[in-house]
């Protein structure tokens, strides 16, 4: 079975229909990159992914939940598929350490010590050993997201979701947390990405999604979908991405 398995989903926000019979398999391991233009659906068709938005049809399987049943367990999927968003969200009253256990101490019930032990280790994959105690608002933006990937990362997640993670920050601290997500990747971690960033899509992702009017476009392995598009609307996206 596939890590993600979504069958024909449909998705509307009253009478529009922003995500038309989507159907996707990824695999435990496989990065993959999702483009398109403003309004494709790119981030609903990951908060569908983690059960932050019911389909109206169709069926998602997540790391063998059924996301789609009406009772599903949607704690125990968020687990399994951590997902980060363009704001980083952390809890600004709480040191790194802290914004890293609290879901280790209040979901997984782990005691302080074993909840410390992992966030020393992920904030330290994330390169922020020195930062361990200091307050978000002591933080760069790039040093943020990257405590927000150590908080989803301390979880041990089988999935990883990325909203544009890069967006808002600056230019400069972009590299950054690029960097972090590629060493990410190369652990083996099964990564879905939204980007603009074409170069990461290209040099890390095994594979991009176009997506396009709410529609899977197109779908293969990085470097063909980039270089080669098959479709007019791939190749116009990508002009005006790529200027
Ligand atoms: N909560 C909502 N209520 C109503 N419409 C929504 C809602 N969320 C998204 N939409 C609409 O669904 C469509 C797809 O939105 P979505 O955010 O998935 O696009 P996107 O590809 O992520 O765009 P962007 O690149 O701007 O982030 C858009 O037309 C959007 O206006
Ligand atoms: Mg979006």
């Amino acid at each position: 079975m596939s890590l993600v398995e979504l069958t024909q989903i449909r998705k509307s926000f009253g009478p529009v229909e922003v995500l038309k019979d989507v159907s996707l398999k990824v695999e435990k391991g496989e990065i993959v990159a999702i483009i398109g233009r403003s309004g494709s659906g790119k981030s609903t068709l990951l908060r569908c992914i983690n059960g932050l938005e019911q389909v109206q049809a169709g069926r998602i399987l997540v790391a063998g939940i059924d996301v789609t049943a009406r009772n599903a367990d949607l704690n125990v999927l968020r687990e399994r598929a951590g997902m980060v968003f363009q704001s980083y969200n952390l809890f600004p009253h709480l040191d790194v350490e802290r914004n890293v256990t609290l879901a280790l101490k209040l979901v997984k019930k782990l005691d302080r010590e074993a909840a410390g032990k992992i966030a020393r280790d992920v904030v330290a994959r994330v390169g922020l050993a020195e930062k361990l105690h200091a307050y978000p608002d002591e933080l760069s933006g790039g040093q943020q997201q990257r405590v927000a990937i150590a908080r989803s990362l301390a979880m041990q997640p089988a999935l990883m979701l990325f909203d544009e993670i890069t967006s808002a920050l600056d230019p400069e601290l972009v590299g950054e947390v690029l960097r972090v997500l590629e060493g990410v990747a190369k652990e083996g971690m099964t990564m879905m990405l939204v980007t603009h960033e074409m170069n990461f899509a290209k040099n890390v992702a095994d594979r991009v999604i176009f997506m396009h009017e709410g529609r899977i476009h197109e779908d293969g392995p990085a470097r063909e979908i980039l270089q080669t598009p098959r479709t007019a609307e791939l190749g116009s996206f990508l002009s005006a991405v790529l200027h």
